[in-house]
């Protein structure tokens, strides 16, 4: 006979879900369930008949969608991602020669740790943060087969920067700002977190054409105008702004940009 009632781990799989985003769902939603004791216990048929009523409407914001796109492709993002960029961003940050030892980098956006996970050996201690759970159990899952032990992952809600100001030496954010409908705000977050000597990197699509593109890979923007960025960091309090392009494909080519929270000769 199937079994009706399940356990927290039976109903995120249910979902399809990661734990993580499971238990985000249980905080922030009326998922029908009892604490028995010490353990959360579902009914299969009360969690299916609380999907189905549920509201498309109430998912339409394109971040919520990003999120649930990652969610979902996990599991292939490494693939779906060597189409359009490679280890040539990670190179960039390396051999800028700005990574020390003692330092603490926010990757924020981290996925699964693209970044992290390439530049970990030249840092003490990386800051993984992202919107989905998934992604964040790849991050984990490569990370421990590498044998790297300096990353912690935190699952944000969209936007939050959960870190004390002037609290890292290095903010990354690779392929990220495209998925953020309002990227400045975000940006003033990295200035806020930074500690006063601290660097600023960003890599991200250039202005490319192709809607399908944009609505398949559910990014907000056709990618980020590089005047139009330095303008925004200006304003936040940037210095020494860097930006360099790369090509990626001859239709979506990638710029990195790097940028000093203080000014220096
Ligand atoms: C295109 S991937 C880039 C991943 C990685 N940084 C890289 O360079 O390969 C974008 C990542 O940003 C995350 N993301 C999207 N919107 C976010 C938000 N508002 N806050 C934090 N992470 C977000 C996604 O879950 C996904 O893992």
């Amino acid at each position: 006979m199937e079994k009706e009632i399940l356990n927290m781990e039976e109903a995120a799989n249910l979902f399809g879900v990661s734990m993580k985003t499971f238990i985000k769902l249980l905080k922030e939603e009326n998922v029908p369930a009892r604490k028995i004791g010490r353990e959360w216990r579902f009914s299969k048929r009360a969690l299916i008949d609380w999907l189905s009523r549920g509201n498309s409407k109430d998912y339409s914001s394109s971040e919520q969608d990003t999120r649930q796109y990652f969610e979902q492709v996990a599991g292939k993002w490494e693939e779906i991602s060597s189409q359009y960029y490679d280890s040539s961003i990670i190179n960039k940050i390396i051999d800028s020669g700005f990574l020390k030892d003692n330092m603490t980098v926010l990757d924020y956006g981290a996925g699964d740790g693209f970044i992290a996970r390439g530049i970990a050996p030249y840092a003490r201690k990386i800051i993984a943060i992202d919107t989905s759970g998934s992604m964040l159990d790849e991050l984990e899952r490569k990370a421990k087969s590498q044998g790297i032990a300096n990353i912690l992952t935190f699952e944000c809600d969209i936007n939050e920067v959960p870190l004390r100001s002037a609290s890292v030496d290095l903010v990354c954010a690779s392929m990220i700002l495209h998925h953020i409908e309002e990227p400045r705000e975000l940006i003033a977050e990295f200035h806020r977190v930074l500690k006063p000597e601290g660097i600023l990197f960003i890599a991200d699509f250039l202005p490319y054409e192709d809607e399908a593109f944009k609505n398949n890979m559910h990014d907000f923007h056709m990618g980020l105008d590089p005047v139009a960025l330095e303008k925004w960091l200006i304003d936040i309090g940037f210095y020494s702004i860097t930006i360099e392009s790369m090509s990626s494909r001859p239709d979506k080519n990638i710029f990195v940009l790097t940028a000093n929270k203080v000014y220096a000769e």
